[in-house]
Formats: C-alpha cells, structure tokens, sequence
C-alpha cells in the first residue's frame, strides 16, 4: 500500500521504522517535508507544504497514496484530514472539527463534561480579574493553561502566584483555562479509533520537564518509557471504559466521529483517574517507545482505523521488551532558538544492538548533518529490563556530538531502580 506519512520530527521518524519493522515496504513510503534524518529510512520531499489541505489533497491523489497518516496537530487543526477524505482517501487523522478536542481545551472540557469523562475542575476565564479570582479560589499550586495549541509550551504548574498571573496574562488574549491542581503519576495511553470502535496500544510515561528530578520549564517531552509495570491490573480497561470510549462516542453525537489517534494524558490520582488532556494524534516521545515495542502491522492497524473497520482486526501485540527513550535537545531549548550545529555520531549509535535513532531536527549539507530545531532526536533502546535498555539508549547518546546540546540522564530511572 502507497502511504504518505506528514511530519517531520522524531514521531514520524518512529511511524516510519515501526512500519517497516512490521511488513511495509520502503519504497511505499513518502514522508512529506520529512528531514534528513529521516531520508535514510524513507523518500522524503521537503517540498509540500503540509499546512494546505488543498495542495496535500492534490499531491495524494496526483502520488495515488492509499493511506494518509498525519504526524503533528498542526496540519490537523489546519483541518489536512476533511478534503483527503472528501477525495475518498483513507486518512490516518481527524476531521478539523474533531481535532479541537486537542487544539481547544475549553472544547476539549465540554465534550468531558458531556461525556462524563474525569478530569480536574477547571475555570475558562476571559479576563486576569477572572484568573486572579480562580487561582485565589483553588489555591496552589497554581495550574493555568493556554486555551489553544502552544507547542507544549502553555501550561505553568507553579506556586508562584506572580509567574502564574504572568503566564495567563501572555495567552489571555485566546482564553486561558484555570484547573485544580492534581497530583499523582502522568500515564500517556494511545487509542486506535475508526470514528466508532477504539482500540488501546500500551502505556508510556514521558518526561515533560527539561531537567532532571522534574525541574525546571515544561518541554514538548525529554523522554519516554514503556511500558508501565507499576499500573493496576486493570488500568487499560478502564481508561478504555470511562474515557476514551464516552469521549468518541460523544464526538460521534456531534457529527464530528473522530478517525485517528485518541492521546490521552492522564494523572492517577489518589480519588482515581483524571484526564489532563487530550491529543488528536500520537505522542511524541511516547510513540518512540509505543511502536517500538509494536510486533503487530502498523500499517493494517492504521488502515483499519483510517477505513472504519477496526472491529474486524485481533488487538495489536506488543514485545515483552521494555523500550525507553532520551531526547537530545539543542542549546537553549526550550527557552531559546537553537542554533544551527554540526551533529554527529547517529551510526555510531545505531551501530549498538538493540539502538535506533529518531531523528527529530536534521539538515543535511555537503555530506554533515546540521541539526535546526529545539529536540534534535532520540536514541530509542529495548532490552530484557528497564536497566538493560537505559544502558543502551545512554551509551547511544553519548555516541552523539552536538556543541551546547542536553539531555536528560535519569529517564526510567525509577523504574529501573524498582525493577
Ligand atoms: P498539558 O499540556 O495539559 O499536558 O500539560 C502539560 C503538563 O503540565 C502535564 O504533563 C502535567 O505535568 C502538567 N499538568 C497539566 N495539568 C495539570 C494539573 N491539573 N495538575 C497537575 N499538573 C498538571
Ligand atoms: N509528549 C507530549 C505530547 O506529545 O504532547
């Protein structure tokens, strides 16, 4: 099957390997713009504007791709999945309406509420006297959150009441959400959907902090591991039950069926499960470690989903490896634009058993890669046990030179001390 995969970070990286780790030929695969890092894996053609539904709409049906499968939200919100299904292709994505479930959180909050899925009380303020009102009545530590899509970057989890009034004041301008401040374990679990049966991959956990011991700004995710052995027995069922499946039932109501990635990001709280949030495609860096444990067709599962016959295939399977991931992030990042640098040392690191690498910014001249954007990559170990495969992914990294870059040094660390 002809599959068009658009994105171009570490995620698509991942889509790519998984599925021709799982039967997909190369040679049926486009990434589109792709990278450099992932041009060795698969053709990649910067030339597409993924942004542009139209154009993306033509360019599939002029390539005769059967499959779509959009990376990033960006394109989704963009509303890329609409006219491609309008063409009769099958896409790998939801419909711009549907996809407000990530890209507004006041939208996301209704259809909840609607659906009784459990999530933290929260308060849409318009206003900084609204803010000021509700962090006051909630106390701290102070959640407040950007109501639409800000690259991983508008949510503040502080007790300083002055950074969290900052903080509302630079997205106030688009609404911002004031929540209950929750506390518990972060679970990242993926759902295949077909717009009326979901079903569940495996459960990650990502590093959202860019230091280690969870200090210092949010970030787009350092690091990732699966699959979560400390869960109850049971976990999977019942975020299937009590959340994704009222929630697509839900958007299925409102004329809005969502066909694609169901990401929800979940805290287990000490009164039970709670939704922080909601994506509208895979994870990243969750999805490196998700589909690479993935021993099922990624390809026939996506299809599937795509086509709305996601009932008529067995539950995907996954290795009983662990896998851990560890992003190598730019200087400055997530601060500050990363500078454009020399990196090198990707096969060196791949040359280990049981590596690969996922590139995530990488551009390629006169035979070097330059890495050009804030998380560069990552190095994706497996292994027997969460010590093994930490060994690995850290000897990988360390294979890797960029001047300046960083990374976090105690991903799975926990779990690799509990094991
Ligand atoms: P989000 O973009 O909504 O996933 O938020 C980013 C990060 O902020 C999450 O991964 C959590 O670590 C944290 N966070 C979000 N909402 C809450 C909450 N209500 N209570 C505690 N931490 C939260
Ligand atoms: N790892 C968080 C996200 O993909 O949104």
């Amino acid at each position: 099957m002809k599959i068009l995969v658009l994105g171009s970070g570490a995620r698509e990286h991942a889509i790519v390997k998984a599925l021709v780790r799982t039967g997909t030929s190369r040679a049926n695969i486009v990434v589109a713009p792709g990278n450099a890092g992932i041009a060795k894996d698969a053709t990649c053609d910067p030339s597409l504007n993924m942004l542009e539904p139209a154009e993306v709409t033509a360019y599939a049906l002029a390539g005769a791709f059967e499959l779509v499968i959009v990376g990033p939200e960006a394109p989704l919100i963009a509303g890329v999945a609409d006219p491609l299904r309008a063409a009769g292709i099958a896409v790998f994505g939801p419909s711009k309406q549907a996809a407000q479930l990530e890209g507004s959180k006041s939208f996301a909050k209704e259809v909840m509420a609607a659906a009784g899925v459990p999530t933290g009380m929260a308060h849409e303020c318009a206003t900084i006297e609204e803010v000021t009102r509700a962090i006051d009545q909630f106390g701290a530590p102070y959640v407040v959150k950007a109501d639409g899509l800000a690259a991983g970057k508008g949510v503040i989890v502080t007790s300083d009441r002055a950074a969290a009034l900052e903080h509302a004041e630079k997205f106030i301008h688009q609404s911002v959400l004031v929540e209950e401040f929750l506390d518990g374990q972060e679970v990242s679990l993926f759902f295949l959907s077909d717009g009326k049966t979901v079903m569940p991959l495996t459960p990650a956990q990502d590093f959202k902090r860019a230091l280690n011991h969870d200090k210092g700004p949010n970030t787009g995710g350092m690091g990732s591991y699966s699959p979560l052995n400390w869960l109850p027995a049971g976990f999977v069922a019942e975020v299937q039950a009590k959340v994704a499946e009222p929630t697509i039932r839900e958007l299925d109501r409102l004329g809005a069926p969502f066909i694609g990635l169901l990401y929800c990001g979940l805290i287990v709280t000490e009164r039970g499960i709670r939704v922080i949030e909601f994506n509208a495609r895979f994870g990243d860096p969750e999805t490196q470690v998700v589909l690479r444990r993935l021993t099922s067709s990624l390809e026939a599962l996506l299809h599937k989903s795509a086509t709305g016959h996601l009932d008529s295939i067995i539950e995907p399977e996954f290795s009983d490896h662990v896998a851990v991931a560890v992003v190598l992030a730019s200087e400055g990042y997530p601060d500050t634009a990363a500078p454009d640098r020399v990196i090198r040392g990707i096969a060196e690191a791949e040359a280990i058993e049981d590596v690969e690498v996922c590139v995530a910014a990488a551009r390629e001249q006169v035979g070097e890669l330059y890495a050009n954007g804030g998380r560069v990559l990552s190095v994706v170990a497996t292994g027997k046990t969460f010590h093994h495969a930490r060994k690995l992914a850290y000897q990988g990294i360390e294979k890797i030179s960029l001047e300046g870059s960083h990374y976090r040094t105690d991903i799975a660390k926990k779990v690799d001390e509990h094991e």
